[in-house]
């Protein structure tokens, strides 16, 4: 499927690092930089994007993550999500045909960007609706 990947708009693909014999080069790579002091665990995450413009890095440490109410065993934190966004330019509408417990549907709903989600298990997609539902308006109308 990756290999007959087009799309006219931004592609993101975060692990991509484990499909680089199936994506192009392409120029820039987003980095979670997760300033992690232990070495047990990777240190950053890679997401491959199908821009040529420069690499970004995203500078934002476990403990900060852990705020967020976790639901989702690979949770991304959602300010990851929201910089990323921005970075690969803030989009007319969202497509995360990976979605889990919906974190890009809350940035999306956050700031009014039409979002569609695919989940193929239950309980995340669950999860997932719930989440995105409660962005209330005030959060929306802060941003
Ligand atoms: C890495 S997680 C996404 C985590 C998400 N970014 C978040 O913040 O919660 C990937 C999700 O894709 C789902 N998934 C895997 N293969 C799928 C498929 N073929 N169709 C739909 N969902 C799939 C898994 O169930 C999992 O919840």
């Amino acid at each position: 499927m990756l290999s007959r990947l087009k799309t006219n708009g931004v592609a993101v693909i975060w692990g991509g690092n484990y499909f680089s014999d199936y994506l192009p080069p392409r120029m820039r790579f987003l980095v979670w930089d997760k300033m992690a002091g232990d070495f047990s665990m990777a240190s950053c995450e890679l997401a491959w994007t199908n821009q040529h413009k420069a690499a970004r890095i995203f500078h934002y440490s476990r403990g900060e993550a852990l705020q967020d109410y976790k639901c989702h065993p690979t949770q991304k934190p959602l300010a990851l999500m929201e910089w990323c966004w921005r970075v690969v330019g803030t989009p007319r509408s969202v497509l995360d045909p990976f979605m889990g417990s919906g974190t890009m549907g809350v940035v999306c709903k956050r700031n009014g960007v039409r979002f569609i989600g695919i989940e193929r298990e239950q309980r995340y997609l669950d999860i997932a609706i719930r989440r995105i539902e409660s962005v209330n308006v005030q959060e929306q109308m802060q941003l």
